[in-house]
C-alpha cells in the first residue's frame, strides 16, 4: 500500500502530455465484443481501471496482443460466454457496459453488479428499462443482472434522466438489433460521441452522437478496425486547475480544447489565463482568485467529475464561492478532508458554500474517490507545508503516471510504502 507526500507551494511549470480518455476506453474495449474480430486500439490509457477491463475480456476468453504501452490489438473470436462474475465486475462500475455488449452479441447477458465510486445511489433503472424496451427481459437476481431476447429490436428509448452509462448501454445493445433504435435525451460528453466513431468504424450505423437524439440503424455483422481514443477531457481539465491554482503557466498538450470550453471559461472567470491553441492549451494562473459560483450539469454543462478539483481554488479565493452539484447525489465527501486543511466550507445537501481563506496548511487527508483524489493532490501542491494522501488507488484508475507528470512540471510529490506497523499481539486492541 501506498500514500502520496506533497511539500506544498511550488508553482507548476513546463508541458505535460494527455493520456486517452479513461470513460471512452472502458466503453471501446467491451464493445470489441461486437466483432468476432481483432480490434486495433490506439492512445489507450495504462490506468488500473483500463487494465482491469481488459482483464475481464481475457478472462471471458479474449486474447490481447500488447504491442507498445498505449497499443493494444483485441481478438474476441474466442470469447465463449455471457457470463461475468462478481470477482471480476466489484472493482469496475463501467464493468455494466458488457450487459450491452453481450446482449449485441448472444442476445444473453449474465453480469455481477459493478462496484465503483460511491457518491450516494446508483442507480441503473434506465440501463435496464432501455434493454427491455429493445426485447430483452432483464432481471437481477443475486446480486447478477440476467438479460436475455430472442433477438433485438430497434425501439424509441427516451431517456428520463440524462445518463452516460445508460445511453452508453443501450448504444452497444442496439447496434445490432433489427430496425431503428432512437435515443432521446440522450447524454452527449466527448466519450459518448468517441463510442460512436468506434461503433461506425466497425461498421455499425450510428448517427447523431453528440446530440440529444442518437439514431441506430440495425447492423448484421460488425468487422474489426483500428482505432485512437480521444485524449482525456477530465485528465486535461485537472491539469488546468492545478496549473492555475500553484499560480503556474503550463501547457497541456494532446488536448481537444473544444471538450474543455467550461472549464476554460469557469478559470477565466476566477482570473486565470487561458489560451488556446490547435491541440493544447496554456494555462497561467492568477495572483489572487475570484470566487464565482459553480452547477455541475451534464455535458456541454461544467463537468460533475471536476468539481472537487475547481472546488479546491475556490477555498483561497476572495470572497465567497457556490458550488452547486447537478449530477450526483453526494459528491462533496472530500469537503471534510479539505476542512482539515483548513478550508472554510458548509456543506448542505447538493449545494457548499466556500468562503476563501488565505491559505490551506498541509495535513494528512484520504482520497474518497477518484475525482475527490484529484483534488487532495492540487490541494497539497498549493497548501503552506506537507500534505500525505491515503487510498491513493483511487487516483490510479484514472490518471496516468499522476506524480511522474507533476514531478516533471516542478511538483515536490513522492509515493511513500505504508508499512502495517500495528503490533502483533494476541491482546485484543
Ligand atoms: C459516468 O458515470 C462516469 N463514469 C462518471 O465518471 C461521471 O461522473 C458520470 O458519467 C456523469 O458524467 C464512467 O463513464 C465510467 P450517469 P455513470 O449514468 O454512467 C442517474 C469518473 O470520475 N442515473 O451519467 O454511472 C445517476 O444516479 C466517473 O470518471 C439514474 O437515475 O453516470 C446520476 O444521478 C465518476 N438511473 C445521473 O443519472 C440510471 O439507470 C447521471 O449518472 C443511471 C443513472
Amino acid at each position: 500500500m501506498e500514500k502520496l507526500v506533497i511539500h506544498g507551494g511550488n508553482r507548476l511549470t513546463g508541458e505535460v502530455e494527455i493520456s486517452g480518455a479513461k470513460n471512452a476506453a472502458v466503453a471501446i474495449i467491451p464493445a470489441t465484443l461486437l466483432a468476432q474480430d481483432v480490434c486495433r486500439i490506439e492512445n489507450i490509457p495504462n490506468i488500473s481501471d483500463v487494465i482491469t477491463m481488459e482483464h475481464i475480456l481475457k478472462n471471458m476468453g479474449a486474447r490481447i496482443r500488447y504491442i507498445n504501452k498505449h497499443t493494444i490489438e483485441i481478438d474476441t473470436k474466442p470469447v465463449n460466454s455471457y457470463i461475468v462474475p462478481h470477482e471480476m465486475t466489484k472493482k469496475l462500475r463501467a464493468s455494466y457496459y458488457l450487459i450491452g455488449a453481450l446482449l449485441g452479441r448472444y442476445n444473453r447477458a449474465k453480469v455481477s453488479l459493478p462496484g465503483g465510486c460511491d457518491f450516494g445511489v446508483r442507480p441503473i433503472d434506465l440501463h435496464i428499462k432501455g434493454f427491455e424496451l429493445l426485447g430483452a427481459t432483464a432481471t437481477v437476481e443475486n446480486a447478477m443482472i440476467n438479460a436475455s431476447a430472442d433477438h433485438l429490436t430497434g425501439s424509441a428509448v427516451y431517456m428520463d434522466k440524462v445518463s452516460v452509462g445508460a445511453t452508453i448501454n443501450v448504444m452497444l445493445a442496439a447496434v445490432k438489433a433489427r430496425g431503428l433504435t432512437i435515443i432521446e435525451n440522450a447524454a452527449k460528453e466527448p466519450h459518448i460521441v468517441d463510442l460512436a466513431n468506434f461503433l461506425n468504424a466497425m461498421g455499425a450505423d450510428v448517427r447523431g452522437a453528440g446530440t440529444d437524439v442518437i439514431k441506430i440503424h440495425g447492423v448484421n455483422e460488425l468487422h474489426g478496425c483500428t482505432y485512437s481514443i480521444i485524449p482525456d477531457q477530465i485528465e486535461a481539465g485537472t491539469y488546468m486547475v492545478a496549473a492555475a491554482a500553484t499560480h503556474g503557466d503550463v501547457l497541456i498538450k494532446n488536448v481537444i480544447p473544444k471538450h474543455l470550453e467550461s472549464i476554460s471559461a469557469k478559470l477565466i472567470e476566477c482570473g486565470a489565463e487561458v489560451i488556446e491553441y490547435d491541440d493544447a492549451v496554456r494555462v497561467i494562473g492568477a495572483e489572487t482568485f475570484r470566487h464565482c459560483n459553480l452547477k455541475t450539469m451534464p455535458h456541454p454543462g461544467f463537468p460533475t467529475d471536476m468539481q472537487p478539483q475547481m472546488s479546491v481554488i475556490l477555498t483561497i479565493a476572495q470572497g465567497t464561492s457556490l458550488v452547486s452539484e447537478g449530477v450526483w447525489d453526494n459528491r462533496f465527501r472530500y469537503i471534510d478532508q479539505l476542512i482539515r486543511m483548513g478550508a472554510n466550507v458548509q456543506v448542505d445537501g447538493k449545494i457548499a458554500v466556500i468562503q476563501g481563506v488565505e491559505e490551506l496548511t498541509g495535513a494528512p487527508v484520504r482520497a474518497d474517490d477518484l475525482r475527490a483524489g484529484a483534488a487532495m493532490i492540487i490541494a497539497g501542491l498549493i497548501a503552506r507545508g506537507t500534505t500525505e494522501v491515503e487510498n491513493i488507488i483511487y487516483i490510479d484508475r484514472g490518471y496516468e503516471d499522476y506524480v511522474e507528470k507533476l514531478r516533471d512540471l516542478g511538483a515536490d510529490i513522492y509515493r511513500k510504502e505504508i508499512h502495517d506497523d500495528t503490533p502483533r499481539t494476541g491482546a485484543a486492541s
